[in-house]
Protein backbone atom coordinates (compact mmCIF):
# COMPACT_ATOMS: atom_id res chain seq x y z
CA UNK A 1 0.00 0.00 0.00
CA UNK A 2 2.63 2.60 1.24
CA UNK A 3 4.52 1.31 -2.15
CA UNK A 4 1.00 2.25 -3.95
CA UNK A 5 1.33 5.74 -2.29
CA UNK A 6 4.37 6.40 -3.05
CA UNK A 7 3.93 5.64 -6.84
CA UNK A 8 1.16 7.63 -7.13
CA UNK A 9 2.73 11.02 -5.58
CA UNK A 10 5.35 10.42 -7.94
CA UNK A 11 3.44 10.28 -11.00
CA UNK A 12 1.00 13.47 -9.48
CA UNK A 13 4.93 15.21 -9.01
CA UNK A 14 5.66 14.20 -12.72
CA UNK A 15 2.16 15.65 -14.03
CA UNK A 16 2.85 18.79 -11.20
CA UNK A 17 6.28 19.49 -13.41
CA UNK A 18 5.13 18.75 -16.64
CA UNK A 19 2.40 21.42 -16.45
CA UNK A 20 4.71 23.84 -15.72
CA UNK A 21 5.24 24.08 -19.37
CA UNK A 22 8.56 24.26 -20.78
CA UNK A 23 9.78 27.89 -19.95
CA UNK A 24 12.93 26.02 -17.83
CA UNK A 25 14.27 23.05 -19.50
CA UNK A 26 15.88 21.94 -16.14
CA UNK A 27 12.50 21.58 -14.10
CA UNK A 28 12.90 17.74 -13.66
CA UNK A 29 16.20 17.83 -12.35
CA UNK A 30 16.12 20.31 -9.65
CA UNK A 31 18.71 19.20 -7.82
CA UNK A 32 21.98 19.09 -10.68
CA UNK A 33 20.52 21.85 -12.75
CA UNK A 34 22.43 22.55 -15.49
CA UNK A 35 23.20 26.14 -15.00
CA UNK A 36 25.76 26.48 -18.00
CA UNK A 37 22.83 26.26 -20.05
CA UNK A 38 21.12 29.21 -18.65
CA UNK A 39 21.15 32.78 -19.86
CA UNK A 40 22.63 35.04 -18.03
CA UNK A 41 18.63 37.28 -16.87
CA UNK A 42 17.32 33.74 -16.16
CA UNK A 43 20.80 33.21 -13.94
CA UNK A 44 20.41 36.89 -12.78
CA UNK A 45 16.99 35.88 -11.39
CA UNK A 46 18.59 32.50 -9.45
CA UNK A 47 21.96 34.70 -8.04
CA UNK A 48 22.49 35.32 -4.02
CA UNK A 49 25.76 36.74 -3.19
CA UNK A 50 27.63 36.47 0.36
CA UNK A 51 26.46 40.42 0.74
CA UNK A 52 23.01 41.14 -0.70
CA UNK A 53 23.05 43.69 -3.62
CA UNK A 54 26.78 43.80 -3.88
CA UNK A 55 29.48 41.30 -5.37
CA UNK A 56 32.30 40.96 -2.96
CA UNK A 57 35.83 40.45 -4.37
CA UNK A 58 39.16 39.42 -2.99
CA UNK A 59 41.89 41.00 -4.57
CA UNK A 60 46.38 41.71 -4.16
CA UNK A 61 46.91 45.19 -5.47
CA UNK A 62 50.89 44.05 -5.60
CA UNK A 63 50.48 42.91 -9.42
CA UNK A 64 50.28 45.50 -11.58
CA UNK A 65 48.61 45.35 -14.38
CA UNK A 66 46.63 43.19 -13.06
CA UNK A 67 46.02 45.13 -9.72
CA UNK A 68 47.62 47.94 -7.88
CA UNK A 69 47.43 51.71 -6.94
CA UNK A 70 47.25 54.32 -9.41
CA UNK A 71 48.37 57.53 -7.52
CA UNK A 72 47.74 61.09 -8.86
CA UNK A 73 49.74 64.38 -8.24
CA UNK A 74 49.26 64.51 -4.99
CA UNK A 75 49.89 60.57 -4.00
CA UNK A 76 46.19 60.02 -3.86
CA UNK A 77 45.91 56.49 -4.66
CA UNK A 78 43.14 54.49 -6.66
CA UNK A 79 42.74 50.64 -7.12
CA UNK A 80 43.13 50.24 -10.58
CA UNK A 81 44.68 47.11 -13.09
CA UNK A 82 42.52 45.20 -15.91
CA UNK A 83 41.40 43.13 -13.23
CA UNK A 84 39.67 45.80 -11.23
CA UNK A 85 37.94 47.51 -14.91
CA UNK A 86 36.95 43.61 -15.17
CA UNK A 87 35.71 43.35 -12.08
CA UNK A 88 33.56 47.01 -12.36
CA UNK A 89 31.88 45.67 -15.90
CA UNK A 90 30.90 42.12 -13.87
CA UNK A 91 29.36 43.93 -11.04
CA UNK A 92 27.56 46.21 -14.02
CA UNK A 93 26.82 43.39 -16.02
CA UNK A 94 25.23 41.68 -12.72
CA UNK A 95 23.06 44.69 -11.47
CA UNK A 96 25.15 44.84 -8.43
CA UNK A 97 27.41 47.35 -6.23
CA UNK A 98 31.25 46.30 -6.44
CA UNK A 99 32.87 46.04 -3.22
CA UNK A 100 36.38 45.41 -3.69
CA UNK A 101 38.52 44.14 -0.77
CA UNK A 102 42.23 44.38 -0.48
CA UNK A 103 44.38 41.85 0.99
CA UNK A 104 47.98 39.43 0.39
CA UNK A 105 47.50 37.08 -2.19
CA UNK A 106 47.62 33.91 0.11
CA UNK A 107 44.74 35.91 2.55
CA UNK A 108 42.47 36.27 -1.53
CA UNK A 109 42.62 32.35 -1.25
CA UNK A 110 41.56 31.77 2.73
CA UNK A 111 38.93 34.35 2.25
CA UNK A 112 37.39 32.36 -1.07
CA UNK A 113 38.25 29.46 1.05
CA UNK A 114 35.87 30.78 4.44
CA UNK A 115 33.32 32.00 1.95
CA UNK A 116 33.39 35.42 3.09
CA UNK A 117 34.07 36.72 -0.52
CA UNK A 118 32.02 36.04 -3.76
CA UNK A 119 35.04 35.89 -5.63
CA UNK A 120 39.15 36.22 -6.04
CA UNK A 121 40.38 37.82 -8.82
CA UNK A 122 43.80 38.18 -8.35
CA UNK A 123 45.50 37.08 -11.63
CA UNK A 124 44.70 33.97 -10.69
CA UNK A 125 46.24 30.48 -12.41
CA UNK A 126 43.74 27.75 -12.20
CA UNK A 127 45.29 25.75 -10.34
CA UNK A 128 44.42 22.26 -9.92
CA UNK A 129 45.40 22.17 -6.57
CA UNK A 130 42.99 24.96 -5.38
CA UNK A 131 40.10 23.06 -6.67
CA UNK A 132 38.79 21.37 -3.84
CA UNK A 133 38.88 25.88 -2.18
CA UNK A 134 36.97 27.54 -5.16
CA UNK A 135 35.73 26.89 -8.72
CA UNK A 136 37.31 28.63 -11.31
CA UNK A 137 36.12 30.12 -14.42
CA UNK A 138 37.11 30.02 -18.10
CA UNK A 139 40.50 31.70 -18.90
CA UNK A 140 40.08 35.00 -19.69
CA UNK A 141 43.54 36.31 -19.63
CA UNK A 142 46.61 34.45 -21.34
CA UNK A 143 49.78 35.28 -19.94
CA UNK A 144 53.36 33.38 -19.16
CA UNK A 145 55.55 32.53 -16.34
CA UNK A 146 59.21 33.89 -16.50
CA UNK A 147 62.50 33.90 -14.21
CA UNK A 148 64.07 37.02 -13.78
CA UNK A 149 67.58 38.17 -12.09
CA UNK A 150 69.32 41.40 -11.97
CA UNK A 151 71.60 42.86 -14.67
CA UNK A 152 74.39 41.89 -12.30
CA UNK A 153 73.89 38.22 -12.34
CA UNK A 154 72.57 38.00 -16.15
CA UNK A 155 75.41 36.36 -17.47
CA UNK A 156 76.17 34.45 -14.38
CA UNK A 157 72.44 33.07 -14.59
CA UNK A 158 71.36 32.03 -18.55
CA UNK A 159 68.87 29.64 -17.33
CA UNK A 160 66.87 27.39 -15.50
CA UNK A 161 69.46 24.78 -15.23
CA UNK A 162 72.73 27.80 -14.04
CA UNK A 163 69.76 28.96 -11.24
CA UNK A 164 69.59 25.58 -10.00
CA UNK A 165 72.51 25.72 -7.89
CA UNK A 166 72.34 25.72 -4.04
CA UNK A 167 74.40 28.43 -3.85
CA UNK A 168 71.75 31.05 -4.92
CA UNK A 169 68.57 32.36 -3.35
CA UNK A 170 65.44 32.51 -5.57
CA UNK A 171 62.17 33.99 -4.71
CA UNK A 172 58.54 33.81 -5.48
CA UNK A 173 55.29 34.96 -3.80
CA UNK A 174 53.67 32.64 -0.42
CA UNK A 175 50.39 30.68 -1.68
CA UNK A 176 51.32 31.76 -5.57
CA UNK A 177 51.79 29.21 -8.58
CA UNK A 178 55.31 30.37 -8.58
CA UNK A 179 56.55 28.90 -4.99
CA UNK A 180 55.68 25.26 -7.21
CA UNK A 181 57.55 26.40 -10.36
CA UNK A 182 60.34 27.16 -8.13
CA UNK A 183 60.54 23.74 -6.54
CA UNK A 184 59.97 22.38 -9.92
CA UNK A 185 63.03 24.13 -11.57
CA UNK A 186 65.37 25.13 -8.95
CA UNK A 187 64.96 22.29 -6.33
CA UNK A 188 68.80 22.73 -5.50
CA UNK A 189 68.11 26.40 -5.12
CA UNK A 190 67.66 28.24 -1.43
CA UNK A 191 63.46 28.28 -2.80
CA UNK A 192 61.96 31.37 -0.52
CA UNK A 193 58.38 32.65 -0.31
CA UNK A 194 57.86 36.24 0.34
CA UNK A 195 54.11 37.63 1.20
CA UNK A 196 54.15 41.05 -1.60
CA UNK A 197 55.47 40.71 -5.09
CA UNK A 198 56.95 44.59 -4.99
CA UNK A 199 59.36 42.96 -2.14
CA UNK A 200 60.51 40.12 -4.25
CA UNK A 201 61.45 42.26 -6.73
CA UNK A 202 63.33 45.03 -4.70
CA UNK A 203 65.67 42.05 -3.31
CA UNK A 204 66.49 40.31 -6.52
CA UNK A 205 67.37 44.34 -8.36
CA UNK A 206 69.20 44.72 -4.73
CA UNK A 207 70.53 41.41 -5.09
CA UNK A 208 69.26 39.69 -2.27
CA UNK A 209 67.87 37.58 -4.20
CA UNK A 210 69.29 36.16 -7.21
CA UNK A 211 66.34 35.38 -8.84
CA UNK A 212 62.72 34.72 -8.78
CA UNK A 213 59.87 33.62 -10.58
CA UNK A 214 57.25 35.55 -11.92
CA UNK A 215 54.09 36.33 -14.33
CA UNK A 216 55.36 37.81 -17.67
CA UNK A 217 53.34 40.38 -17.92
CA UNK A 218 54.09 41.57 -14.26
CA UNK A 219 57.24 41.51 -14.51
CA UNK A 220 57.56 43.62 -17.68
CA UNK A 221 55.57 46.28 -16.11
CA UNK A 222 58.35 45.87 -13.33
CA UNK A 223 61.17 46.46 -16.10
CA UNK A 224 59.36 49.98 -16.98
CA UNK A 225 60.13 50.72 -13.23
CA UNK A 226 63.27 48.62 -12.48
CA UNK A 227 65.80 48.77 -15.34
CA UNK A 228 67.76 46.70 -13.70
CA UNK A 229 65.54 43.48 -14.13
CA UNK A 230 66.53 41.02 -16.45
CA UNK A 231 63.67 38.40 -17.35
CA UNK A 232 66.16 35.64 -18.66
CA UNK A 233 63.69 33.19 -19.68
CA UNK A 234 60.25 31.51 -20.23
CA UNK A 235 58.87 28.56 -17.73
CA UNK A 236 56.93 26.54 -19.00
CA UNK A 237 53.87 25.73 -16.87
CA UNK A 238 50.38 23.57 -17.91
CA UNK A 239 47.90 25.87 -16.74
CA UNK A 240 48.75 28.56 -19.13
CA UNK A 241 46.33 32.05 -18.72
CA UNK A 242 44.84 33.72 -15.62
CA UNK A 243 40.84 32.53 -14.27
CA UNK A 244 38.19 33.97 -11.80
CA UNK A 245 37.98 32.03 -8.56
CA UNK A 246 34.43 31.83 -7.28
CA UNK A 247 33.11 31.01 -3.92
CA UNK A 248 32.33 26.98 -4.18
CA UNK A 249 28.55 27.27 -3.12
CA UNK A 250 27.64 29.45 -5.52
CA UNK A 251 27.35 27.66 -9.08
CA UNK A 252 24.97 30.34 -10.17
CA UNK A 253 27.50 33.07 -9.79
CA UNK A 254 30.20 30.56 -12.11
CA UNK A 255 27.81 29.74 -14.86
CA UNK A 256 26.91 33.82 -14.63
CA UNK A 257 30.89 34.95 -15.34
CA UNK A 258 31.76 32.57 -17.50
CA UNK A 259 28.86 34.11 -19.95
CA UNK A 260 30.60 37.75 -18.86
CA UNK A 261 33.83 36.51 -19.67
CA UNK A 262 32.98 35.82 -23.47
CA UNK A 263 30.71 38.88 -24.03
CA UNK A 264 34.05 40.73 -22.67
CA UNK A 265 36.42 38.81 -24.98
CA UNK A 266 33.83 39.32 -27.61
CA UNK A 267 33.09 42.69 -27.31
CA UNK A 268 36.64 43.57 -26.99
CA UNK A 269 36.04 45.40 -23.39
CA UNK A 270 38.72 43.06 -21.93
CA UNK A 271 41.66 43.84 -24.54
CA UNK A 272 40.36 47.82 -23.80
CA UNK A 273 40.99 46.84 -20.32
CA UNK A 274 44.39 45.33 -20.48
CA UNK A 275 45.87 47.89 -22.68
CA UNK A 276 44.47 51.02 -20.25
CA UNK A 277 45.78 48.94 -17.22
CA UNK A 278 49.37 48.71 -19.11
CA UNK A 279 49.19 52.35 -19.99
CA UNK A 280 48.40 53.62 -15.98
CA UNK A 281 51.22 50.65 -14.44
CA UNK A 282 53.80 52.84 -16.43
CA UNK A 283 52.59 56.13 -14.59
CA UNK A 284 53.14 56.45 -10.39
CA UNK A 285 51.75 53.71 -8.94
CA UNK A 286 51.67 52.10 -5.27
CA UNK A 287 51.74 47.90 -5.10
CA UNK A 288 50.94 46.81 -1.24
CA UNK A 289 47.98 47.35 1.07
CA UNK A 290 47.19 50.53 2.58
CA UNK A 291 47.13 51.98 5.51
CA UNK A 292 44.08 52.19 7.71
CA UNK A 293 43.93 55.87 6.46
CA UNK A 294 43.62 54.85 3.16
CA UNK A 295 47.27 56.03 2.56
CA UNK A 296 50.23 54.72 0.97
CA UNK A 297 52.12 53.54 4.40
CA UNK A 298 55.15 56.18 5.58
CA UNK A 299 57.75 53.16 5.24
CA UNK A 300 56.52 52.13 2.01
CA UNK A 301 56.83 55.65 0.45
CA UNK A 302 60.33 54.08 -1.52
CA UNK A 303 58.59 51.61 -2.95
CA UNK A 304 56.08 53.28 -4.93
CA UNK A 305 57.21 54.58 -8.18
CA UNK A 306 57.00 58.36 -8.07
CA UNK A 307 59.92 58.52 -10.40
CA UNK A 308 58.20 59.50 -13.78
N1 LIG B 1 49.22 33.41 -11.13
C1 LIG B 1 49.83 33.14 -9.87
C2 LIG B 1 48.95 32.27 -9.01
O1 LIG B 1 47.79 32.15 -9.24
C3 LIG B 1 50.19 34.40 -9.11
C4 LIG B 1 49.07 35.33 -8.82
C5 LIG B 1 49.49 36.44 -7.87
N2 LIG B 1 48.51 37.47 -7.80
C6 LIG B 1 48.64 38.62 -7.10
N3 LIG B 1 47.66 39.49 -7.20
N4 LIG B 1 49.69 38.84 -6.39
O2 LIG B 1 49.43 31.67 -8.08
Amino acid sequence: MKKFIALMLAMVMVFALCACGNDSKNDTDADAKDYSSMTLDELKAELKTVNEGKLTVATSPDFAPYEFYSLDADGNATLAGFDIAFAQYIADKLGLELNIVPMDFDGTLAELQAKNVDIGMAGYSPDPKRESIMSFTKIYYNGGQSFITSKAKADEITSLEAANNAKYKIGAQTGSIQMDLAEANTPDADNIGLTKVPDIIAEVVSGKLDGAFMETIVAKAYQAQYEDLVIVCDVPYEQEGSAIGVNKDNEVLLAAMNLIIDEAINDGSLQKFVDEAGILAVGDKYEGLLDDAGHVPAADDTAADTAA
